[in-house]
């Protein structure tokens, strides 16, 4: 695996490419853990594609009262399991490579980024398009792969690569999640073990909304409280939002219909950890666990 540590040696590689392969691009803070493992398998099935992966924290998608510094920072440990995962090469840039300058333009997605995530953490996602930009542009990727636990991200990226006309296909790779249902965040890595045993009130709550939806419960408000009651009762009470919503653009429900996402984001601790299920409901007929948008073809 080629470790790529600034610009000039990403153009180079890039420059060396073979006529008419194709490159597929992972995305990443570091942090590394299987959840990334899915987005880069998912890349390599990409017919013929080379996966090129970038670990870059980036500042601008972190708020005020977040702290970047305390992100988690394992790069030997993430690049050792970039090589296992079969990855072809690594950007590592340093923020001056992504950052030379006071940043002065910005990518803002309206509508999809301003529910949920977009109440609770002013700016983040025009952090997170900003830098996905600027990504996109240096990588030149065909395809990008993305995880649906970020839902909403996922769903602000796909907003900017069809308004912006971005030449990149997206995919998205399912949660993955540890053995009792937590699903697999960087942000696992705050919690203490008796917080650990509590984060999994997170994925109960989803299973008890998928339970709610299957006993044939479609009033919106009424599956949020079948999941929140869960959340409650684990003690976690600093919940920022459980909530049911349009899968396709996050917008308002009120009767769980078509393809539904209830998502969630609450604290543990020092953990604001986040999590989601997808749902394709017809009449009675519920299925869960779908994804949340097709894959471009
Ligand atoms: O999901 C992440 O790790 C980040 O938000 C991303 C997409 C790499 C942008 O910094």
């Amino acid at each position: 695996m080629e470790i790529l540590r600034a610009n000039e040696p990403l153009a180079r590689y890039l420059a060396a490419r073979r006529a008419g392969e194709y490159l597929a691009f992972v995305p990443t803070m570091g942090a590394l853990h299987d959840g990334h493992g899915a987005c880069v398998a998912k890349a390599r099935a990409v017919a013929k594609a080379r996966v090129l992966c970038s670990i870059f924290v980036n500042p601008t998608q972190f708020g005020p009262s977040e702290d970047v510094d305390r992100y988690p920072r394992t790069l030997d440990a993430d690049l050792a399991k970039l090589d296992a995962w079969g990855c072809d090469a690594v950007y590592v840039p340093a923020v001056h490579d992504l950052y030379p300058e006071p940043q002065h333009a910005w990518v803002t997605v309206d509508e999809v980024a301003e529910p949920l995530d977009g109440r609770f953490r002013p700016g983040h996602f025009r952090g997170v398009a900003t830098v996905v930009a600027k990504l996109f542009h240096l990588v030149r990727a065909d395809v990008a792969v993305f995880g649906q636990k970020d839902a909403q991200q996922a769903l602000v990226i796909r907003a900017m690569v069809r308004q912006l006309a971005f030449p990149v296909k997206l995919k998205l790779a399912r949660t993955v999640r540890e053995r009792d249902g937590l699903a697999m965040s960087s942000r696992n890595a705050y919690l203490s073990p008796p917080e650990r045993t509590t984060a999994v009130a997170l994925w109960r709550a989803l299973s008890a909304g998928k339970a709610a939806l299957e006993a044939g419960e479609r009033e919106a408000r009424a599956v949020e409280r079948a999941a929140a009651d869960v959340v409650q009762d684990a003690g976690i009470d600093r919940v920022d939002y459980v909530e049911l919503r349009r899968a396709h653009d996050l917008s308002a429900l009120e009767r769980a219909e078509g393809r539904a996402i209830l998502a969630l984001a609450a604290w543990v601790g020092s953990a604001r950890l986040i999590d989601n299920m997808v749902f394709d409901i017809q009449g009675r007929r519920v299925e869960s666990d779908v994804a949340l948008f097709d894959d471009d073809e």
